[in-house]
C-alpha cells in the first residue's frame, strides 16, 4: 500500500520577489507546512528573515498552511517566545545552542501543551547526544547539510544517524517523528524514507524545479513497503 511521504518545502529556496506566488503553490497543492528557517548571522554566519517576514506570512496564510520554524539562531528560548506568541506551533531548536537555556525550554514546553517541540541536530552532533533529549523532543531534525545555507549537497551522514533515531525510536516504543533537511532531492528522499525519516524538508529541488508540482508528486509517492526495517 502507498503511504504518503510528508514534504515540506522550505521557503529559503522561493524567490523571494515572488512570495505570495510561491505560498499560493504550497496552498494549491494542499501541503501542510510550509519550512521556514531563521538564522541570525551568529549561530550561523547568514542571515535569512526573522519574525517581520513572519507577522504578514502568517496573518495572511495560517488558515491555508502551518508554519514549521527552524530556528538557527544563538538565542533559541528568545525566538521559541517570540514565534509561538506570533502563533507558530511548530517549533525547532537547535541542540548545539541548548545547554544555558535547556531550563527555560523544558518550563515552557511545559506551559505550552499545544507546541510541537523539534530538536535539530547538525552534521558534527552525534546523535548518542540528542537521544536524552527524547522527552523534551516532538521530533528531532536530523541536519543533512551544514546549517545556514540552502542548495548544498546531501551529507550522506544523515543516513545512519536517521536509522539510530528509527532504532532507538522502536526499541524504546517511542513516538517522536523524524525530520531530515538539506539537499533532498528525489534520490536522497528516498534513501532517507528507507531509514524511516517521517518528513522530508525540501528547498532547492522543490522551488527550483522545471515542474515543483510533478516534483512533489514523485517525492510524495515513495511507497511504505520502500522502508527497511
Ligand atoms: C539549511 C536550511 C534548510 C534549507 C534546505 O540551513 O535549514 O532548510 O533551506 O534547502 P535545500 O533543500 O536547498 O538544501
Ligand atoms: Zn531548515
Amino acid at each position: 500500500m502507498e503511504k504518503k511521504t510528508l514534504i515540506r518545502p522550505s521557503l529559503l529556496a522561493a524567490d523571494f520577489l515572488h512570495l505570495k506566488k510561491a505560498m499560493d503553490l504550497l496552498v494549491r497543492l494542499k501541503i501542510a507546512f510550509v519550512h521556514y528557517d531563521v538564522m541570525d548571522g551568529n549561530f550561523v554566519s547568514d542571515i535569512s528573515f526573522g519574525e517581520h517576514l513572519f507577522i504578514p506570512l502568517f496573518g495572511k496564510y495560517h488558515k491555508k498552511i502551518a508554519f514549521d520554524v527552524h530556528l538557527m539562531v544563538q538565542n533559541p528560548l528568545h525566538h521559541l517566545e517570540r514565534f509561538y506568541a506570533l502563533g507558530a506551533r511548530e517549533i525547532s531548536l537547535h541542540y548545539e545552542t541548548i545547554a544555558p537555556f535547556l531550563p527555560g525550554i523544558e518550563r515552557f514546553k511545559k506551559k505550552h501543551p499545544d507546541l510541537r517541540l523539534g530538536i535539530a541536530f547538525s552534521p558534527e552532533t552525534q546523535t548518542s547526544l540528542v537521544m536524552p533529549l527524547q522527552s523534551l523532543a516532538d521530533f528531532f531534525l536530523v541536519m543533512s547539510v551544514v546549517p545556514g545555507k540552502g542548495g548544498q549537497g546531501f551529507m550522506e551522514s544523515a543516513l545512519d544517524k536517521i536509522s539510530m533515531l528509527d532504532y532507538f525510536r522502536k526499541s524504546n516504543n517511542l513516538s517522536f517523528q523524524i525530520m531530515v533537511d538539506g539537499g533532498i532531492n528525489e534520490k536522497t528522499g528516498r534513501e532517507c524514507r528507507k531509514r524511516g525519516a517521517d518528513i522530508l524538508i525540501a528547498g532547492s529541488s522543490f522551488f527550483h524545479s522545471q515542474d515543483p508540482v510533478a516534483f512533489f508528486d514523485t517525492l510524495t509517492k515513495f511507497p511504505s513497503d520502500d522502508r527497511i526495517g
